[in-house]
């Protein structure tokens, strides 16, 4: 099945270009350390990075959910080996859903006493969130429609797609 177009690969390029500019502003060209969130932030996070006007460093974290006793739990399976002590972090998720995933990564850099965190999120869903988190910046608002292509998955398919799209049930 072929994924409808939500949003076009055209407008993911403008955007994703003036995000840079947004954040290129807000670091007034200090060196930025990207951590992208694995896997789903990986394609977003290779164009982002190149129209940003700062020197850029890049690491990576994966988060894993699973069952704990009571409810569902992350962990980091991959943690950046960037020492992150007094940077300047920005960190770089595909999708800001529940929160709960960037929450959890904001509180594992946090604790890498990095100079300052701001957060990324391509994606923002219209949905009722419990999490105090608000990302720093946001390329587009969706609405609460699981969407896949340009990184995003749905058992890791579909992550080659050039466009945001969704899929008819
Ligand atoms: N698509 C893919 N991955 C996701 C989504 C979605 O809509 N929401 C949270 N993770
Ligand atoms: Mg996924």
């Amino acid at each position: 099945m072929t994924p409808k177009v939500l949003i076009p690969e055209e407008k993911i390029r403008q955007r994703v270009q003036e995000l840079a500019d947004e954040i290129s502003e807000a670091f007034q060209n200090t060196p930025v350390t990207i951590i992208s969130v694995l896997k789903g932030a990986l394609v977003f996070t290779a164009d982002l990075m190149r129209f940003l006007k700062s020197n850029v460093e890049v690491d990576f974290i994966r988060v894993k959910s699973y069952r704990g006793e009571k409810k569902e739990k992350l962990e980091a399976t991959y943690k950046p080996e960037l020492n992150l002590k007094g940077k300047n972090v920005l960190i770089v998720d595909d999708i800001f859903d529940t929160g709960e995933s960037l929450q959890f990564v904001y509180r594992e850099i946090a604790q890498h006493s990095p100079a300052s965190i701001r957060t990324c999120v391509l994606l923002e869903k219209e949905v009722e969130r419990k999490v105090d988190i608000k990302p720093d910046f946001v390329g587009f608002k969706i609405p609460n429609r699981f969407v896949v292509g340009y990184g995003l998955d749905i058992n890791d398919m579909y992550r080659e797609l050039p466009y945001i799209g969704y899929l008819d049930k």
